[in-house]
């Protein structure tokens, strides 16, 4: 059984995941509409694997004699800068994700729940290789720099770019 303080960190996890999900789709749309097309491919398949993690989280408090509730959500908004923006924005995003993370790991220490210990070990793989991604991607784009016909490269390539589930 749950106890109430963790499940509390977990629904506010479900929220930053469903977030997480929502703020993918919109740079995705804005990739879209640019014509970074790679990049869109890319962002689009990552929203949905950020809906993942939210279904896994809601599935593990439900499990485990707690009742998960669906977060409401705002609008990310549509409006970013550049292709170099949007991969910073991300970083920053995952940096924070990923301290959240290790915050319900810590709780799970002080109350002694190894199984939800255990459950989140999945999602610190998880964090290290999107923030390792994103890191890779901003390099990348920091040496294409200004020129359009490396970058129009660049962007057929993340279409390939993926997040491996850490179990796999
Ligand atoms: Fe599921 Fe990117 O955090």
């Amino acid at each position: 059984m749950l106890k109430q303080n963790i499940e509390e960190q977990l629904q506010n996890q479900i929220e930053k995941e469903g977030s997480s999900s929502q703020l993918y789709l919109a740079m995705a749309c804005w990739a879209d509409v640019k014509g970074f097309k790679g990049a869109a491919e890319f962002l689009y398949a990552h929203a949905d694997e950020e809906r993942e993690h939210m279904l896994k989280l809601i599935k593990f408090i439900n499990e485990r004699g707690g009742h998960a509730t669906v977060p409401s959500l705002p609008s990310p908004g549509k409006d970013y800068q550049s292709l170099m923006g949007v991969f910073k924005s991300i970083l920053e995003h995952e940096i924070l994700v990923t301290e959240s993370i290790n915050d319900i790991i810590s709780l799970c220490l002080e109350e002694k729940d190894h199984t939800t210990n255990n459950f989140m070990q999945w999602y610190i793989a998880e964090q290290m290789e999107e923030e390792e991604l994103a890191r890779t991607i901003i390099d990348k784009l920091e040496m294409i720099g200004s020129d359009t016909s490396s970058l129009y490269l660049f962007d057929k390539e993340l279409s390939g770019l993926s997040i491996h589930d850490p179990a796999e």
